[in-house]
């Protein structure tokens, strides 16, 4: 693990996430959700602490997507979605109305299942966010951010000759990690990642967990996986869902090795 992450020039916060009194970077009180009338989150309490990989584990359609989404409100977009309760993120209650949501979406930035580069070369990629986020930046200033960025996702000396070639024609986890490089552009402080490496093969999943594993160092992370290998292997803590509702949740060596419910006992020994 190469790099030593260091702060964005612009940074105010000085680049820890946002802590509220007790210490947590998320704090998730009684969250139920709903598409129209179907309800698929009930009660959900949780507590993200700053600095640590949280691991939402458990069977398809159980929401781990859904409550990573509203970490973001990127559920805002679905029309039919609704919720009830609290997410608080430092102080703030970002399930109000009241909060500004492009502000959220800087603070709290998001990867994809399929790596999603913009259709332009690899500078641009990241030149573009930053342009539009700080446009007082000098041009020589934008290039010594883009090459620090590329340096924190670890890519940067696998793309350094190929920067003004096509992001599209670069591999698959390449182009997880050019995604990595250009979300940390715009300076957020929480990193929400939804199966960042399904469609990857082995060495590249190694790649983005040993850049996790790193990236923790100075950002929260909160990840949803199908692999439980990869849970244990990089998760401080695991979330354990199913149907809706957080079932199990704690540190990630203690619930992998002696689950308290039978529900993820069964999970966990791939039996549903
Ligand atoms: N846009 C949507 N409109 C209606 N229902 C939805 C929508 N997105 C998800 N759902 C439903 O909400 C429930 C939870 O879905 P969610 O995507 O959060 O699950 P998940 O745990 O992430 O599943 P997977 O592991 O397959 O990604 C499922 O029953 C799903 O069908
Ligand atoms: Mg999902």
């Amino acid at each position: 693990m190469g790099n030593v992450l260091v702060e964005h020039p612009l940074s105010k916060t000085n680049g820890s996430a946002p802590v509220s009194d007790d210490g947590c970077a998320i704090v998730v009180e009684n969250v139920n959700a709903w598409y129209g009338r179907k309800q698929v989150l009930f009660n959900v309490d949780m507590q993200i602490k700053k600095n640590e990989i949280m691991a939402f584990i458990g069977p398809s359609g159980c929401g781990k997507t859904t409550l990573l989404r509203c970490f973001n409100r990127m559920n805002d977009i679905i029309k039919s979605f609704r919720l009830t309760g609290t997410i608080k993120i430092g102080d703030e209650d970002i399930t109000s109305k009241n909060t500004d949501v492009l502000a959220l979406r800087k603070k709290v930035g998001m990867v994809f299942q399929q790596p999603n580069p913009f259709p332009m070369s690899i500078f641009n990629n990241l030149r573009l966010p930053l342009a539009e986020n700080f446009p007082d930046l000098e041009k020589a200033k934008i290039e010594d951010i883009i090459v620090q960025k590329l340096k924190d996702a670890n890519i940067y000396t696998e793309i350094k000759d190929r920067l003004h070639h096509s992001a599209l024609r670069i591999s698959g986890g390449q182009q997880q990690r050019l995604c990595i490089a250009r979300m940390l552009t715009i300076d957020p402080q929480i990193l929400l990642f939804d199966e960042p490496c399904a469609s990857l093969d082995p060495l590249s999943t190694k790649k983005i967990e040993d850049l996790l594993l790193q990236l923790k160092e100075k950002y929260t992370v909160v990840i949803v996986t199908h692999n439980i290998e990869q849970a244990r292997r990089i998760a401080d803590n695991v979330a354990f869902f199913y149907t809706g509702k957080l079932v199990e949740m704690g540190p990630a060596k203690k619930l992998f090795l002696a689950p308290e419910t039978e529900m993820l006992e069964r999970y966990l020994s791939g039996k549903f």
